[in-house]
């Protein structure tokens, strides 16, 4: 069996990301591909009550304990779901994954990057995306997407959203073969025919 392809899509909230992994998805299975079409947090099982808790919530949650939790949706979502799926030949396309960390808790919360990388590593036991698609936008333009009606994560505020923004763009910058910014600020179509010659690329 051949292996599959792992793409993940990265940004901020409100930058578009979902609308187009949809589209890439449909591009996919146009071509004849079998995807799988995933999400961090929230997978099926598990991964939905975890994902629940965290952008939910509504006590304290220290930074620490906030990326535990990311991360053992994590490691449940590669070990039962994306790992069979990939070996099973699948293109599985997720929405977010160990870059949201990186940016989030790291650059965003303000914990210790290194560590944040060496935890990821062992939530994913070795997994890493073929390509990484960060969609990148202007703060207040995706954060006026999102409305009034903000979940946990969301009501972080915009100089929060502009330390994961930059966190990103720096994260491209140290793993340039694997993480590609696309300009997410072009027009729904325009972005498509992007990420679809990111993924031809490969
Ligand atoms: P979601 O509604 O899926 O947002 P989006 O549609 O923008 O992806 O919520 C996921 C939220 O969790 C989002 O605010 C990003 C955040 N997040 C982290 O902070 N760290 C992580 O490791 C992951 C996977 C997500």
């Amino acid at each position: 069996m051949k292996r599959g392809l792992f793409i993940t899509f990265e940004g901020a909230d409100g930058c578009g990301k979902t609308t187009q992994i949809k589209l890439l998805d449909k591009y996919l299975c146009s071509q004849r591909y079998t995807t799988l079409l995933t999400r961090e947090p929230g997978a099926r099982g598990l991964g939905e009550k975890l994902r629940e808790i965290l952008l939910n919530y509504e006590g304290e949650v220290s930074p620490m304990c906030e990326s535990f939790l990311f991360l053992a949706d994590r490691a449940q979502h590669v070990d039962c779901i994306i790992k069979p799926a990939i070996e099973n030949g699948v293109y599985v396309l997720c929405d977010r994954h160990t870059d949201s960390t990186l940016a989030y808790q790291g650059y965003g919360r303000g914990l210790d990057i290194d560590r944040i990388k060496l935890l990821n590593n062992i939530a994913v036991n070795g997994l890493k995306p073929d390509l990484t698609i960060v969609f990148d936008i202007d703060i207040k333009t995706s954060l006026s997407r999102i409305g009034t009606k903000k979940d946990r994560m969301e009501s972080a505020g915009i100089d929060f959203f502009n330390r994961v923004r930059a966190g990103y763009i720096n994260i491209a910058k140290q793993e340039p073969d694997r993480v590609k910014i696309v300009d997410a600020s072009d027009t729904i179509d325009n972005i498509h025919k992007k990420v679809v010659e990111l993924v031809k690329q490969l």
